[in-house]
């Protein structure tokens, strides 16, 4: 999977994907991340990329040139999808980030200031997506949340962890809470492991678990269940 991610602050991506699991999704090639700065193609003498807006109102304006030269210089694959990180947006979810994994390539577009000039939305007719119903100060953190779900749908990323494929029960695809888990030790300041999980039968484990999973999102998040 390759993205390309286009923002005015490539550090913040860049510094994220140099860790954990995404670092070793792009060592081991399942994933490429580039960055792209739209200043770096803008032809104004300043390297402007905003201006004020039309018809007056606080904030700046990201401007089309530079946003539209900057796509236009990446090269696309034949199964791409590109998308506009706005709280305007579709709401993202677990099924949108499977749905994007069998993709190849993902472009994403970080706003930053009041927004974009609503000719790139015209012209270059992006996905639009939200991560929630909150206002962040630009798309960044909507770009490594996308990048970060959408990946750990792809074959090996997970490496041993790889509960995405064996266990789906437990990684969201269920439409499901996950179940408590437990490490060592046996018992701290009086809280005991559940007996269940300490007697290695399996079925009953499985069963446990399930059983938590269900009663968990009836009580946190009963709109999942409908
Ligand atoms: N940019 C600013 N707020 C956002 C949101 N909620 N989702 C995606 N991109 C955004």
């Amino acid at each position: 999977m390759k993205y390309d991610v286009i923002t005015l602050f490539p550090e913040i991506i860049n510094s994220y994907c140099a860790q954990s699991i995404t670092k070793r999704g792009i060592e081991s090639g399942i994933i490429d991340v580039k960055t792209y700065n739209p200043r770096d193609y803008s032809l104004d003498k300043h390297k402007r990329v905003d201006d004020t807006p039309y018809g007056g109102g606080d904030g700046m304006v990201l401007a089309c040139q530079p946003i539209f030269d900057c796509y236009r210089a990446i090269e696309k694959k034949d199964n791409f999808e590109f998308i506009m990180l706005t709280p305007q947006g579709e709401r993202f979810e677990q099924k949108t980030a499977v749905e994007l994994s069998k993709k190849e390539q993902i472009i994403l577009l970080c706003g930053h200031y009041e927004g974009f000039d609503e000719r790139i939305r015209l012209g270059l007719k992006p996905r639009e997506i939200s991560i929630g119903d909150y206002v962040l100060t630009g798309g960044e953190l909507g770009a490594l949340i996308l990048i970060d779900s959408i990946s750990r749908n792809l074959e090996n990323y997970l490496g041993k962890d790889k509960c995405a494929f064996e266990d789906s029960f437990s990684c969201g695809l269920s439409g499901l809470l996950e179940y408590p888990h437990y490490t060592k030790p046996r018992e701290f300041m009086g809280m005991k492991v559940p007996d269940v999980l300490l007697n290695g039968n399996h079925k009953e484990i499985e069963i446990y678990r399930k059983a938590q999973s269900f009663e968990r999102t009836k009580t946190r998040r009963p709109d999942l269940l409908e």
